[in-house]
């Protein structure tokens, strides 16, 4: 179970990211604290991207950890939150991690959840420190598809497609109670981030390169005003940068709001 978190659920806010955010900027936050909403009416994206969500068919909710480490020593915490994820959905749906990335589950750098390529899920971090000696209140925002994915596409007209969890299961097998996905997800979260706080990103990196969607893929990277950058990604390193292979040159690049496609 979660052993110190905070449950809060609600039936409609503007963003639980926000909701969160206003608390940690108003000193309120002592400890962990998970709150859902079952209705977003502003939910809140990357990149300044509104989320768009349906009560029925999606998982909305925020998480504020305290960590120990500066906002600096944080690097990979993205990458290490979607990794957590997998592990919660694995518990909830009783798959194996195995099974889940046999049928197409994976992570896509920095911070997305990818089913066969469509979007299944993503991942807003905010959050900082107030004054040196604080700890980093990092507010961590996930929102997951549930079921229904032809309507998120109908209604978005991307050109990523999206996924949902319904497409793990197997013939027959239901979708769980949302609230028992959103524990068991907390409770991963809560562990994996608890050690990460202690040990940092590096013995997560083998992990996350065996569930990486674009390895050794043609990826090109935009970013707000940065020039585009192009390569064949080969991973992440020890502080959960994004490799990239460019002509002769090994380019690291740090998560931002930038995103990553691939190369037409
Ligand atoms: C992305 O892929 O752009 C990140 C999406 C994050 C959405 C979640 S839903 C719960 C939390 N509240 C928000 O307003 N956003 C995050």
């Amino acid at each position: 179970m979660c052993s110190h978190c905070i449950l809060e659920r609600v039936a409609e806010t503007e963003s639980t990211n926000d909701d969160l955010m206003a608390r940690w900027r108003a000193g309120e936050l002592i400890d962990p604290i998970a709150r859902l909403a079952q209705k977003q009416t502003a939910g809140k994206g990357r990149a300044g991207r509104a989320w768009l969500a349906r009560p029925q068919d999606s998982l909305c909710f925020s998480l504020a950890y305290p960590f120990q480490r500066k906002p600096a020593d944080l690097s990979g915490l993205s990458l290490l939150v979607g990794l957590a994820v997998i592990s919660g959905i694995s518990l909830a749906l009783n798959h194996s991690k195995q099974e889940l990335h046999q049928k197409g589950l994976r992570v896509k750098w920095p911070n997305d959840l990818l089913l066969n390529q469509g979007k299944l899920g993503g991942i807003l971090i905010e959050g900082g420190q107030t004054k040196l000696g604080d700890p980093s209140w990092m507010i961590i925002g996930i929102g997951i598809n549930l079921q229904n994915a032809n309507a998120f596409d109908q209604a978005l007209h991307h050109e990523q497609k999206v996924a949902a969890l319904d497409q793990l299961l197997t013939t027959g097998e239901v979708l769980p109670d949302p609230d028992w996905i959103w524990l068991k997800i907390v409770e991963e979260l809560e562990a994996t981030l608890s050690n990460f706080d202690q040990t940092g990103f590096a013995q997560y990196q083998k992990l996350w390169m065996d569930w990486d969607a674009f390895q050794n893929t043609a990826v090109r990277i935009t970013g707000a005003g940065q020039e585009v950058i192009e390569g064949v990604a080969k991973g992440v390193d020890t502080s959960g940068a994004l490799l990239l292979a460019s002509g002769e040159k090994m380019i690291s690049i740090h998560a931002g709001d930038v995103s990553l496609r691939t190369s037409k």
